[in-house]
């Protein structure tokens, strides 16, 4: 089965309890159990993983550049200033989609910048956990 890791950034660990106005109520294991089974059921085995530390996601982002693993990244708040981040995604040779839950554009200005977009394959975001479900669609038909 194709691989493909789905890497998540700060405060997703968070996901059901944190602003459930904006994110839903969703944990983030149970949209790890869902991205997996959406994954699987379009024949793609899904890595997901979530970490608060920039270093750790960096590291991650150099493993799929040196597996030419395609990468489905909500970056979080990393999205709008990190440019190691970016540095790192622009290592990436396999396809890059980022994804949000909420819209970025339609919130604080400081999220309408993305260090990440103008490197990624295209970007789905303001669908809740469905992003990461279109964004799996995507990547499958990609292939
Ligand atoms: C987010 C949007 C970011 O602006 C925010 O910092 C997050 C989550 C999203 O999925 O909607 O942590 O990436």
């Amino acid at each position: 089965m194709r691989e493909v890791y789905v890497l998540n950034g700060p405060n997703l660990n968070r996901l059901g309890t944190r602003e459930p106005d904006i994110y839903g109520s969703m944990t983030f294991s149970q949209l790890a159990d869902l991205i997996v089974e959406t994954a699987s059921a379009l024949g793609l085995q899904a890595d997901v993983r979530q970490t608060n530390d920039e270093a750790e996601l960096i590291g991650w982002l150099h493993e799929a550049a040196g597996g030419k693993v395609p990468v489905i990244l909500n970056p979080a708040a990393f999205t709008h200033y990190s440019y190691a981040l970016r540095d790192a995604c622009a290592m990436l040779t396999a396809p890059l989609i980022e994804v949000h839950l909420s819209n970025p554009l339609a919130r604080e200005e400081f999220r309408h910048t993305s260090v990440v977009s103008g490197l990624a394959t295209g970007t789905i975001a303001g669908f809740g956990s469905t992003s990461y479900v279109l964004a799996l669609e995507a990547l499958a038909r990609q292939s």
